[in-house]
């Protein structure tokens, strides 16, 4: 039998998910505040009461109550089980599911707390932003490169120092070398076990994901050293099949991005931002994914890749269109922008300027015109071979195209093109997969289970719960949470219990805690004080509101033991230990 799937996994893959995809893909979201909305998929609605909380990964509809996390979404939507869902998400993250084998030791818990991947990045990148400060001959060339400094505050660009172990002693008094080693910041010798830094006299790139959490870096030679980059290898928290370069910083620019750039380079994504185009990415080093092109349409309706002239552009431009193709939608726009042999977007902006460069991106081939000129460029048509050599790779491609006008159009080109009847075109084995795409929408099914109490009643104990839901950074303020749970006072253990997660995983949302107690006698409290929403996302209110909770919890538990040791004291009498206990809660009183 297979062992059990590790609890670790299941965290990090809700940590790697972002519910808003997995259920935006299925069920298109609209936001709405800081939530994400739409007409529920379970049951029969015409205005949305469905809502999706992206900070607590979390999704709730008012009209039947369906609620939890990822994994339950497609659990309900899909009909998954619990392991198919988590397989699916696994499967899209380019994961493999793994299972426990035999019982796994519990020294592995040392006696410094396991820190989060993600602290240990954002660490790294703020000393290697510190060491830029030390090094001129950095900074003289990121000057030398046109770089001013807000930009390069912007991207955190940093400098790692020329030594084989200045990262390594400088986060070890936080982190373990194997956490060191996961995030790939510190490689280890096979033969001699010996770890020495990855990233040496560098320019240091931070990557980080939609969330703006340092996942990865990029290192550029300051000469003409090879590599020229170095990246962080793939690592628990970042695949690069996934992320795209200067995604974060691009939507934190413009709320509401209408455009993204794709480039191939680091350097182009940020001299086109310090030039006024603040909407480039770049993926890192890999072929554009269908994931990429997925995340982009989610974010704007129109993209426009630049590529250099040169063959490894056109094949870069090639491969991108490929994946393009199954998620053309007639409300949608790719376009490809060639530049001149040797420019990069970098150079050419330098050399035409803002506007320029924006013309050049507005006058970029259209999707369907630069695939029917390529194949034209491929094949002689003025052949009868030609023209059947040419539609047999435009039926290749074709057929993975969703049924669109695009497509209709594409055709109709073809067609013309080769003097072909449309008709033949869509025959030959086009048809085969629009099955595939075919509307997935589940029945609506009654609800039965209408939710009555909205309202959850609010003790300082659950109302501290439910804000720590909502903000999980609140667990940082507190002292002593395993002190909380001996307070004699319901839901303490509960409340103390998160807060130790909290503490070790601040970057857990509610999604992660639902997982983790789902099956047990918490899971229904727990997604009850879920649903629950502040009024205010400002932290510094929050922060007021919890530790008052906290307060009171003090207070009331204080007045617990007082009550009880005064009630022992009058029936049985206390011992000395007591005594002493009811002198400190005494002159604590007051
Ligand atoms: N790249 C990489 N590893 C390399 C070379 C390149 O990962 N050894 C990736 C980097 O993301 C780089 C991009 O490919 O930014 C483009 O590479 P290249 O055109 O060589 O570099 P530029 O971005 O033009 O770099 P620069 O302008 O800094 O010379
Ligand atoms: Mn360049």
């Amino acid at each position: 039998m297979a062992g059990h799937i590790p609890r670790e996994f299941i965290d990090d893959l809700l940590t790697r998910t972002d519910i808003i995809d997995v259920i935006h893909s299925r069920v298109p979201l609209k936001k709405a505040g800081r939530e994400y909305k739409a007409c529920c998929p379970f049951h029969n609605e015409k205005t949305p009461s469905f809502t999706v909380s992206p900070s607590k990964q979390f999704y709730y509809c008012f009209g039947c109550g369906q609620n939890g996390s990822a994994l339950s979404f497609l659990m309900e939507y899909e009909h998954f089980s619990f392991v198919e869902a988590i397989e699916s998400l696994a499967n899209s993250l380019g994961l493999d599911v793994p299972r426990e084998q035999g019982k796994r030791g519990h020294n592995q818990l040392s006696a410094k707390r396991s820190r989060d991947l993600y602290d240990l990045m954002e660490e790294a990148s703020t000393y290697y932003q510190l060491q830029l400060k030390s090094k001129p001959e950095a900074i003289q060339y990121l000057k030398n490169r046109g770089l001013d400094s807000q930009t390069s505050k912007t991207f955190g660009i940093g400098f790692s120092p020329d030594s084989w172990d200045a990262i390594k002693s400088q986060l070890s008094t936080h982190y373990t070398v194997p956490q060191l080693l996961d995030t790939g910041l510190l490689i280890q010798k096979e033969e001699t076990g010996k770890t020495y830094d990855r990233f040496r006299n560098r320019i240091m790139f931070p990557i980080r994901d939609k969330r703006g959490r340092v996942i990865g870096f990029g290192g550029r030679v300051m000469g003409d050293e090879l590599p020229k980059y170095l990246n962080s290898p793939e690592t628990p928290i970042f695949s690069k099949g996934t992320e795209l370069y200067g995604f974060y910083e691009a939507r934190k620019h413009t709320r509401k991005l209408e455009r993204l750039v794709v480039v191939e380079g680091y350097m182009d994504v940020i001299a086109l931002a310090q030039f006024g185009i603040s909407y480039a990415v770049a993926t890192l080093g890999t072929a554009t994914t269908a994931e990429h092109i997925s995340q982009m349409f989610r974010a704007v309706s129109d993209i426009v890749f630049c590529f250099d002239g040169d063959r490894a552009g056109k094949d870069a431009a090639w491969r991108a269109m490929e994946n393009a193709l199954p998620l053309l939608k007639d409300d949608k726009e790719i376009r490809f922008l060639f530049l001149d042999e040797g420019e990069d977007p970098d150079t050419q902006v330098r050399k035409s300027g803002k506007e320029s460069f924006e013309s050049l991106l507005d006058s970029a081939v259209t999707l369907t015109d630069y695939l029917i000129n390529t194949l034209q460029t491929r094949h002689n048509i003025s052949t009868r071979e030609g023209k059947a050599h040419l539609l047999n790779d435009a039926g290749k491609l074709l057929q993975t195209i969703p049924e669109s006008l695009i497509k209709e159009q594409l055709i109709t080109t073809m067609a013309k093109l080769t003097n072909v009847e449309p008709n033949l075109i869509k025959q030959h084995k086009l048809t085969a997969q629009s099955d595939y795409y075919a509307d997935q929408r589940i029945e609506p099914r009654q609800v039965s289970s209408r939710l009555s109490d909205r309202e959850v009643r609010l003790t300082p104990v659950r109302y501290a719960i439910a804000l720590l839901l909502n903000e999980p950074k609140l667990a940082e303020y507190v002292e002593n949470p395993e002190k909380i749970a001996l307070y004699p006072i319901d839901g303490v253990n509960f409340l103390a219990k998160l807060l130790e997660i909290f503490e070790d995983s601040p970057n857990l949302t509610a999604a992660n805690l639902i997982e983790r107690f789902r099956g047990s006698e918490y899971e229904a409290p727990l997604i009850n004080l879920t649903k629950w929403r502040p009024s205010t996302d400002d932290i510094t209110v929050l922060q007021r509101e919890f530790q008052d909770c906290l307060r009171q919890i003090r207070k009331k538990a204080h007045e617990n033991q007082l009550e009880s040791l005064l009630h022992k004291e009058r029936v049985q009498g206390l011992s000395p230990q007591e005594k002493n206990d009811l002198m400190i809660l005494l002159s604590e009183m007051h």
